[in-house]
């Protein structure tokens, strides 16, 4: 499931197998397409990604994501169903006293949603990340009337908390906490 590990822990090359997807690391041949899923009102509106999304500006998250993975604070995959054409992305960032919580964020492109894609990432990312990267909690952020994510948030078994909604650059909107019911402890111990 994994290769060799980054200094900072997170693995350097990752392909999780499941649920009928196949999420894996994005490539540079992958940039036309990202500008396809990730250039769209909806992204634009619920996630720190603006539009236009071009070519220009997927480069630049490219190398961003490279950076994130390198210095261990996130991993980005794409989401497939067959190991090659990315239909999403599914991310895990580290969050809470060192470093042992996850929390996801997700995009499914406009062509490709309403097939469980996003739901179907969150869980097996979920898995990967109790059960490979020992994580203790895994959490989502999300706005209160993005009824796609909080649906997705659902359908993947999370159940929101009563922690007060944060603010946070990039986003429009301030976003309520879910946890995952499977966390080792209180989520209150370590939500940051
Ligand atoms: C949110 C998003 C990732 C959902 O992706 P998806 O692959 O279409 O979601 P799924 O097919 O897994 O749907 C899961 C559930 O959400 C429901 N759902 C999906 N889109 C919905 C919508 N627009 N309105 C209401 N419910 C919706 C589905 O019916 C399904 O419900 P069910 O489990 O009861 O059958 C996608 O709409 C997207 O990329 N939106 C823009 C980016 C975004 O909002 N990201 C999340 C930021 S927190």
């Amino acid at each position: 499931m994994t290769a060799d590990n980054t200094p900072t822990g997170l693995p350097a090359d990752i392909r999780l197998d499941g649920l009928g997807l196949v999420l894996r690391e994005w490539t540079a041949d992958d940039l036309p397409v990202m500008v396809e899923l990730f250039d769209d009102p909806q992204v634009d509106h619920w996630t720190p990604l603006r539009s236009p999304f071009d070519l220009a500006a997927a480069h630049a998250y490219l190398d961003k994501a490279h950076h994130n993975r390198i210095e261990g604070h996130r991993l980005q995959l794409a989401i497939t169903t067959d190991g090659y054409e990315p239909k999403g992305e599914i991310l895990l960032a580290r969050t809470g006293d060192h470093g042992r919580g996850a929390e996801l964020a997700y995009a499914v492109g406009p062509r490709h949603r309403r097939q469980r894609l996003a739901t179907r990432a969150v869980q097996l990312i979920t898995t990967y990340a109790y059960d490979v990267l020992a994580m203790k909690q895994v959490i989502l952020r999300i706005a209160h009337h993005n009824q796609a994510s909080t649906a997705v948030a659902r359908s993947a078994g999370f159940e929101l908390t009563d922690s007060e909604p944060i603010t946070r650059e990039g986003s429009l909107h301030p976003l309520h906490t879910w946890r995952h019911p499977d966390d080792a402890q209180a989520a209150a111990d370590t939500i940051s």
